[in-house]
């Protein structure tokens, strides 16, 4: 008999209106809308390859060639007993046939080509490659939509990187969660020229997990309930109209606005977070400079790029493609001894934004 095995990559999606904070911890619940864009696949990705065999005695995975932990109850386990529970509702409940893999333990090996827990969303593509190689297995006839809501539990921004393009995730106010998922705003056939460019600050991993992070923040800033209120909603209506005008501008407005209040709200937690770091900060104030410059009337009078950063050190500047040969050769001129241009993970290029 064939073995019952599948393989699925899923790419990264990186945050241009940041998910900070749950109103629900075990089902995931944000406590804001969020809206991202979704790397090409060829650049960032986990590879996830799921196998499913009556003769395994219990699910287990690797991350990365490393064993690890799934707890019961955990999130991981919560994603494979719901893709398992589709499996059985969907397929061996309507075809008596079909091979009862419902029951079968899995084994599940998972690599991811960038670094892992640094800030470039790992816990996104992951949770997504996850969710897809099982679903594939189990051969569920089943809409993204199903799937990003088994993503979710997984990891939050996970949700997201089932969509290729412009994806938002709708916070949703039902306490069951099912209006909780990701909408894709525009597929990245609508703006395929703006491209991403990864700027690796560091590799290692993260002191405090974006999970842990957050919640330290749900429990101690003020601010965050401000921006929850007062500042995400107008945002996420703003930025949704500036895709859909493809207004790179108003784009890189809101975009770069939204990561520096994200990181206040960071510093607002307590104890506070740092994600950033020296080199971060000075990459801001280069592509603060680029703009400051191109916005004068004589140059157009118009944002060239903008800068976000997630959990973590790392730059991300979207930028249309015509102006990455000068953002590139701007930002080696200023870090020229830095790690990222000897390249070590392939990173260092622009990115194409948007997969299916
Ligand atoms: P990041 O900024 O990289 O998303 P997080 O703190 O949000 O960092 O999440 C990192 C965690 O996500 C890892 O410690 C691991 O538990 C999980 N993770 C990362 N990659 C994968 C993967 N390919 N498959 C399953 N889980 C993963
Ligand atoms: C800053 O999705 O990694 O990247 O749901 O606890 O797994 P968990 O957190 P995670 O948080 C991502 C935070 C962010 C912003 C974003 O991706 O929207
Ligand atoms: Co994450």
């Amino acid at each position: 008999m064939a073995p019952y095995i599948a393989t699925t990559s899923a790419p990264v999606n990186i945050a241009c209106i940041k998910y900070w904070g749950k109103r629900d911890t075990k089902l995931i619940l944000p406590t804001n809308s969020s809206l991202s864009v979704t790397l090409d696949q060829d650049h960032l990705r986990s590879t996830t390859t799921s196998r499913a065999d009556s003769a395994f005695e219990k699910d287990r995975l690797w991350l990365n060639g490393v064993e690890e932990d799934i707890k019961p109850g955990g999130r991981m386990s919560t994603c494979i007993a719901e893709m398992k529970r589709l499996r059985k509702e969907l397929v061996e409940d309507v075809d008596a046939s079909a091979p009862a893999l419902s029951t079968f333990a899995v084994h599940i090996a998972s690599y991811n080509n960038f670094p892992t827990a640094a800030g470039l969303a790992s816990s996104a593509s992951g949770f997504a490659a996850l969710t897809a190689s099982l679903a594939a297995l189990y051969a569920l006839p089943c809409p993204p939509t199903a799937l990003s809501l088994i993503a979710r539990q997984g990891s939050g921004s996970a949700c997201r990187s089932l969509y290729g393009g412009f994806v938002a995730w709708n916070a949703g106010t039902l306490p069951s969660g099912l209006d909780s998922h990701a909408v894709q705003v525009a597929p990245e056939t609508h703006w395929p020229d703006i491209h991403a460019l990864i700027c690796v600050v560091s590799d290692t991993k993260k002191g405090t997990s974006s999970t842990s992070g957050m919640q330290r923040t749900v429990e101690t800033s003020s601010l965050l309930q401000h921006r929850i209120k007062n500042v995400v909603p107008q945002r996420m209506k703003d930025i949704s109209a500036a895709i859909l005008a493809r207004d790179f501008d108003r784009f890189a407005e809101i975009t770069m606005a939204d990561s520096n209040q994200f990181h206040a709200v960071a510093l607002d937690t307590s104890p506070p977070i740092f994600y950033m770091n020296d080199v971060s900060r000075a990459i801001i104030a280069v592509v603060e400079e680029y703009n400051r410059v191109a916005l004068l009337p004589e140059n157009g009078g118009k944002r060239k790029a903008a800068y976000t950063y997630d959990a973590g050190p790392n730059a991300v500047i979207y930028a249309p493609a015509a102006n990455m040969k000068e953002i590139i050769s701007m930002i080696v001129r200023y870090f020229p001894q830095q790690d990222a241009f000897k390249d070590p993970f392939g990173l260092f290029g622009a990115a194409g934004a948007g997969t299916g």
